[in-house]
């Protein structure tokens, strides 16, 4: 059994100790917003906060994320109101989308350390990849949300999912509070 706090639930997973996160969040927990993209560290789609540090949740297993914090792209901002978020609306740093999770969580921990990074500073923070190419805009849009974090601009805020937060709890197992004894 692996106990971990997920988005601010505590969460046990009864699975092997040496699954990777990854698969315990998108599969156990229904935390389906973290990608799959390579599998071996390489591109970013799965980039969660580990104790408010951002790390590629293939990398890491279950046995490794024992007792601590983990925030994913669900539990970043109920509302999507974060300023990563409200940014890369803002700036279209989106095509298909399918990086953005990865790259939202890599610009969180980011303007966490640093809410005035510079070009370079940005670049090497976000390993992440995207196919699409949005990596200019994507700049301009973290960018911009440190401006939004550093209270010197407002957005706002995204449209709402168009989903409750009580009927998004009954999709997501990890978002709802733990019953006694509550395996995964
Ligand atoms: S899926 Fe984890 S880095 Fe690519
Ligand atoms: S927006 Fe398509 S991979 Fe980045």
């Amino acid at each position: 059994m692996s106990r971990m706090t997920v988005n601010g639930r505590p969460v046990q997973f009864a699975m092997d100790p040496d699954t990777p996160l990854l698969w315990a969040l998108r599969d156990a927990a229904n935390l389906t917003g973290t990608k799959y993209g390579c599998g071996v560290g390489d591109c970013g789609a799965c980039m969660v906060l580990v104790d408010g540090q951002a790390l590629r949740s293939c990398l890491i297993t279950i046995a490794e994320a024992e007792g601590r914090f983990i925030t994913t792209i669900e539990g970043l901002s109920r509302d999507r109101s974060h300023p990563v978020q409200q940014a890369m609306v803002a700036e279209q740093a989106i095509q298909c989308g399918f990086c953005t999770p990865g790259i939202v969580m890599s610009a969180a921990a980011l303007l966490q350390g640093n809410p005035a990074p510079n070009d370079a500073e940005i670049k090497a923070a976000i390993p992440n990849f995207c196919r699409c190419g949005v990596y200019p805009r994507l700049v301009r849009a973290i960018e911009r949300a440190g401006r939004v974090a550093r209270r010197q601009e407002t957005i706002s805020a995204a449209p709402a999912p168009g989903i409750s937060e009580q009927d998004a709890a009954k999709a997501v197992p990890a978002m709802q509070a733990p019953q006694p004894d509550e395996d995964n």
